[in-house]
């Protein structure tokens, strides 16, 4: 074949160099056509879009044209005319064509038809090669540089926190263990407790389930930053909105207050999503015509409206209204109880139709970190809830006292020999400060309007699951 350097379709599509010979590479989607002339419908994965290959069979060996079936892989040169056809307005009339890989039509599971969620999680080594997850992960990376622009436009510094660790940041016990020992031989003190002395770290090390108590050390130092990588959570909870590995990003900064920190979370969000807008609009329309017809009005509806702020209490008084008026939750609420999805989702979807902000938790239910208001009961804790998703963002200001830190973490059981270097931080210059954490495979799941959470991240890792 002729040499010619290779143009991704997107930027033919973008640039339409008409009457230009040009070489793309990419997948074959769908073959159809008659004696004449044959089409090929070819992806590259730069863009939703295919561009059609028109053969002029008079041009080529049937043999050669034979082994090209959907998902083969081939290599064309070709020249670029505006397409007589509708639907596209590009196409590319073949003049040499190379098969590198072929994929027998009895065996490749991807053929046209149209193929449910499950399975295609069940050959997830294939699914970016349809156009659903394709549109979902080019949008994944889109968002990642959302989320770095926008801090990085704003002075944060992106903070790289270790993802093995010996302390448990929420207090939750969720913890994957991380060990070189071997486990049909642990060696146990007297008590049964297992010796951690010859382990690889010589204590209990496990993956981490959030970086922010490492995060609030680089903010009381650098002022603002954020981390954006992957948690671990080994909670048994199979639901479409859990993942036992997912990505979290977690600003932490030095000086400001709930308040602010409310206001730094929805700036955020909404700055997300006017990206998603701005940069993914042939993924997101796909997504909206195939999926959720109300996807982008969703989008553009939340950066309308300016979020609500309610504290717990108001929010658990409109939910216990709700109730007396005839309203059924499956789980119980009360002053105290920690909110299910369903009532996130009601006080959102059906009672402000907006993103809320509920803040001012009892203590008990958040973690031993979040500053004490002077009630002696709330924390200055602040949930992000959002439409279709409930719970996106979870943060509050921090306890910056050092005596008022210490007892709460005594008090829930947090010990003192896993967090003296956070504790120090209290010690040595505190400081007002305040963070959160966003979900990005929640974020994904608004922005996208996927409906399971499995669907937003390549490989998902979920119990009973870690295949590829
Ligand atoms: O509310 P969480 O547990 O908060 C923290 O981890 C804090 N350390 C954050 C901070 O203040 N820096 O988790 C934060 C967010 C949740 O709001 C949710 O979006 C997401 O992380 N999340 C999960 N996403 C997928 N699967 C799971 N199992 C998740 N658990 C939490
Ligand atoms: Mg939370």
């Amino acid at each position: 074949m002729e040499t010619i350097s290779r143009t991704k379709i997107a930027d033919l599509f973008k640039n339409k160099p008409f009457g230009t010979q040009v070489n793309v590479k990419g997948w074959v989607r769908t073959r159809r056509g008659n004696k004449q002339v044959g089409f090929i419908a070819l992806n590259d994965g730069s863009t939703i879009k295919n561009m059609q290959i028109v053969i002029d069979l008079q041009k080529f060996d049937e043999e050669l044209l034979k082994p090209i079936t959907t998902g083969a892989c081939i290599n064309v040169n070709g020249l670029l005319v505006e397409s007589q056809g509708k639907g596209q307005d590009a196409e590319i009339q073949a003049e040499e064509i190379e098969i590198y890989g072929t994929a027998d039509p009895l065996t490749y599971p991807l053929q046209k038809k149209g193929h449910s969620m499950e399975f295609l999680r069940e050959i997830a080594h294939l699914r970016p090669r349809t156009n659903t997850f394709g549109a979902v992960f080019r949008m994944r990376h889109h968002m990642a540089m959302a989320i770095h622009t926008f801090f990085h436009e704003r002075g944060f510094y992106y903070f790289h926190t270790p993802i093995i660790t010996a302390s448990d940041c929420e207090g939750a016990g969720q913890m994957f263990q991380v060990t070189t020992m071997n486990l049909y031989d642990l060696k146990k003190d007297e008590n049964g407790s297992i010796i951690y002395d010859n382990d690889f770290f010589g204590k209990q090390a496990s993956l981490t389930v959030s970086g922010q108590l490492e995060a609030e050390l680089a903010a009381m130092a650098m002022g603002a930053v954020y981390t954006f990588g992957p948690t671990f959570r080994a909670e048994n909870s199979n639901t479409p909105r859990h993942l036992a590995e997912f990505w979290m990003i977690e600003p932490e900064v030095a000086f400001i207050e709930i308040a602010e920190n409310m206001q730094l979370a929805e700036d955020f969000i909404k700055y997300c999503v006017r990206w998603a807008l701005d940069n993914c609009k042939d993924d997101l329309q796909f997504l909206n015509d195939m999926f959720d017809k109300g996807l982008i009005e969703r989008l553009q509806s939340v950066l309308k409206d300016e979020f609500v702020r309610l504290s717990y209490t108001e929010g658990v008084k409109i939910l216990e209204d709700a109730v007396a008026k005839g309203h059924k939750f499956e789980f119980p609420i009360y002053w105290g109880a920690d909110l299910a999805s369903e009532h996130e989702r009601y006080l959102v979807e059906e009672y402000f139709k907006r993103p809320v902000i509920l803040t001012d938790y009892p203590k008990e239910i958040k973690s031993f970190y979040m500053k004490q208001n002077d009630d002696g009961k709330t924390v200055r804790a602040m949930d992000v809830l959002f439409p279709k998703i409930g719970e996106i963002i979870g943060g509050s200001q921090r306890e910056e006292n050092y005596d008022k830190l210490y007892t709460r973490a005594k008090e829930m059981g947090v010990p003192e020999k896993d967090i003296w270097w956070y504790l120090d931080t209290r010690r040595f210059g505190t400081a007002p400060h305040s963070g959160f954490g966003l979900g990005f495979e929640r974020l994904l799941l608004f922005v996208t309007g996927m409906t399971n959470i499995r669907d937003v991240i390549p490989f998902p890792r979920t119990p009973k699951n870690a295949e590829f």
